[in-house]
C-alpha cells in the first residue's frame, strides 16, 4: 500500500485576520485543485471560518489546533469539534505538545478529544512526542508508544481509518534541531509496529506518521524520503507560503518531483 502523503501546517498563535488571508489565499493558490499530497493548515481559532472559505476549491484542507473533549455546554473558552466542522474543518490536532507540556493535558484528555472530533465527523492528528529528559533516559519509545496507546483508549479499529499520526520530539518542536532522518525513521517504524500490536496489520499500513519540529525546506526531503515517514507537521515555516509550498513539493512522490 503506498500512503498518500500529507503535510499540515500549524500556525499555532501567530498572524492576524489580514496575514491569514493572504496565507491562505497563497498556499490555496499554490496547490490548486489538485494536489499529489493532503495539504491542510491549523489556524488559530478565531479565523478558521475565514480561511476554511478561501480553501473551498482548492486541494487545501482546514484543522482546528485543538477541539474540547466535551460536546457542548458551559465550557468556557473551549471549541466544540462539533463547531469546528460546522465552520469548514475536516482535522482537528489533537495532543499537541504546547498542550501536554504547556498546559498540562494528559492522555486521558487527549483520547476524550480524539472521540469527540471522531464523533463531529472529524478525522485527528494524534500528536506525541518525547522530551529531552525521556529521550537521554532511553525513553523514547515507551513515552511515544504510550502516549499513543493510551490518547486512543477505547478506539476501535474501524476509528483508525481517520485518525493519522504526528510525531513530534519535543526537543526538535522551534528549536531548529531536528531530528536526524535515522532517528525519525526508528521512532515512526517503532509507532507503526505498535499499531499493528494493538491494531492491525492492515492499519498499521494505512496509518501516516507525520514528522514534525523544525521541518523546513532544507531538511524535509531527506526526513520524508524515509520509509515509515508519510509527510510533515510544520510549525514556523508554514506561516510563510514559499517554503510551506516548498515542504509540500517536497512530499511529492519522486516520480513527480
Ligand atoms: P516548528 O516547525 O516551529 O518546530 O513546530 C513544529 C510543530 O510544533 C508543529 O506542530
Amino acid at each position: 500500500m503506498t500512503r498518500r502523503p500529507m503535510v499540515g501546517g500549524n500556525w499555532k498563535m501567530h498572524l492576524d485576520a489580514a496575514a491569514a488571508t493572504a496565507l491562505a489565499t497563497d498556499v490555496a493558490g499554490g496547490i490548486g485543485a489538485d494536489s499529489l499530497v493532503d495539504v491542510a493548515v491549523f489556524p488559530p481559532t478565531p479565523y478558521l471560518h475565514l480561511v476554511a472559505e478561501i480553501a473551498r476549491g482548492a486541494a487545501l484542507q482546514v484543522g482546528g489546533q485543538d477541539a474540547s473533549g466535551e460536546t457542548q455546554g458551559a465550557y468556557t473558552g473551549q471549541t466544540a469539534a462539533s463547531m469546528l466542522f460546522d465552520v469548514g474543518c475536516s482535522w482537528a490536532l489533537v495532543g499537541h505538545s504546547e498542550r501536554r507540556h504547556g498546559l498540562g493535558e494528559d492522555d486521558a484528555l487527549a483520547s476524550r478529544k480524539v472521540r469527540a472530533a471522531l464523533d463531529a465527523g472529524l478525522r485527528v492528528l494524534l500528536c506525541v512526542g518525547e522530551t529531552l529528559e525521556e529521550r537521554e533516559a532511553g525513553r523514547t519509545f515507551p513515552t511515544v508508544c504510550g502516549q499513543f496507546e493510551h490518547s486512543l483508549h477505547g478506539i476501535q479499529t474501524a476509528d483508525l481509518e481517520r485518525i493519522d499520526i504526528a510525531y513530534e520530539p519535543v526537543w526538535a518542536i522551534g528549536t531548529g534541531r531536528t531530528a536526524g532522518p535515522s532517528e525519525a525513521q526508528e521512532v515512526h517504524a517503532a509507532l507503526r509496529e505498535t499499531v499493528a500490536l494493538l491494531y492491525d496489520a492492515r492499519s498499521a499500513e494505512r496509518i501516516r506518521i507525520l514528522y514534525g519540529g523544525s521541518v523546513k525546506p532544507a531538511n524535509a526531503q531527506a526526513l520524508m524520503a524515509c520509509e515509515d515517514v508519510d509527510g510533515a507537521l510544520v510549525g514556523g515555516a508554514s506561516l510563510e507560503s514559499e517554503p510551506f509550498l516548498d515542504i509540500v513539493r517536497a512530499a511529492f512522490p519522486p516520480e513527480h518531483s
